[in-house]
């Protein structure tokens, strides 16, 4: 399996500290956000990781990265001509991934548990995709699940009366149909090609499964959620502070 982390976008919601560089270059603990997503993939066994950002701050991205050497990692960067949205930056991985399953990861997404346990149950499964859920306070900031028994039936992007409080966080387990189903998606309302459309087309193969994540998880794209997310990696991490 191959590893896809996606690091574009405007980082808007960060302003002004996403004036002059990539959201995903901002320090959460003792890390450029980046890292923390790099470190998951390679903790699950996966070194070949594409990583897909902007034409504005590739430079810096690979200046920190580099080769993936340094990380026990294979990097190869693509470019996103502009902010079209997660499953319109996805489509750039297609190439890269040569009809291998991807883990993707977005580049903001901090959290605490090892994903190598889902890469294998993903491995397990054979095909389709799988998506990993977490219960939070918020729903309405995120893709929202809705379960009926033990099967996602649905997911809601940013629903304003959540049908739970199970929010899909950003790592996803994809095949190779991905790309064929992004080929057919249109745009949503807000002009983006939506992750959550993706997931409600394997929704409709019957082939998602889902977990669970444990541990803390946030995003880091808000500035509450920026600060949530350096709280909680500090504390992590507290020896070494
Ligand atoms: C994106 C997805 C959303 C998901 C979230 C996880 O939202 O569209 O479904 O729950 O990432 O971080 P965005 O951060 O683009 O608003």
């Amino acid at each position: 399996m191959r590893g896809v982390v996606l690091a574009g976008g405007t980082g808007s919601r960060l302003f002004p500290l996403t004036k002059v560089t990539n959201k995903h270059l901002l320090p959460v603990g003792r890390q450029p956000m980046l890292i923390h997503p790099i470190f998951k993939l390679r903790e699950a066994g996966i070194s070949q990781i594409l990583i897909v950002t902007g034409t504005e701050h590739m430079g810096d991205v690979v200046g920190l990265l580099g080769s993936g050497r340094d990380f026990g990692c294979q990097f190869t960067y693509r470019v996103q001509d502009e902010a079209g949205g997660i499953a319109q930056a996805l489509s750039l991985a297609e190439n890269f991934s040569s009809g291998e399953p991807v883990c993707v990861v977005l580049g903001d997404n901090i959290f605490e548990d090892s994903i190598a346990d889902e890469a294998r149950r993903y491995r397990e499964q054979g095909g389709g995709a799988r998506i990993l859920l977490k219960e939070v306070p918020d729903p309405e900031r995120y893709g929202v699940a809705r379960v009926e028994g033990d099967r996602v039936v649905e997911i809601l992007e940013k629903p304003q009366r959540p049908p739970s409080n199970l929010a899909v966080t950003g790592m996803y387990f994809f095949d190779a149909q991905v790309y064929e189903i992004i080929r057919r998606q249109r745009p949503s309302a807000r002009g983006e090609y939506e992750i959550t459309d993706v997931n409600n087309a394997y929704i409709e193969r019957e082939e998602l499964s889902w977990g669970r994540l444990r541990g803390w998880w946030t995003d880091a794209g808000t500035f509450t959620s920026y600060h949530q997310a350096n709280r909680w990696v500090m504390d992590a991490n507290r020896e070494d502070v």
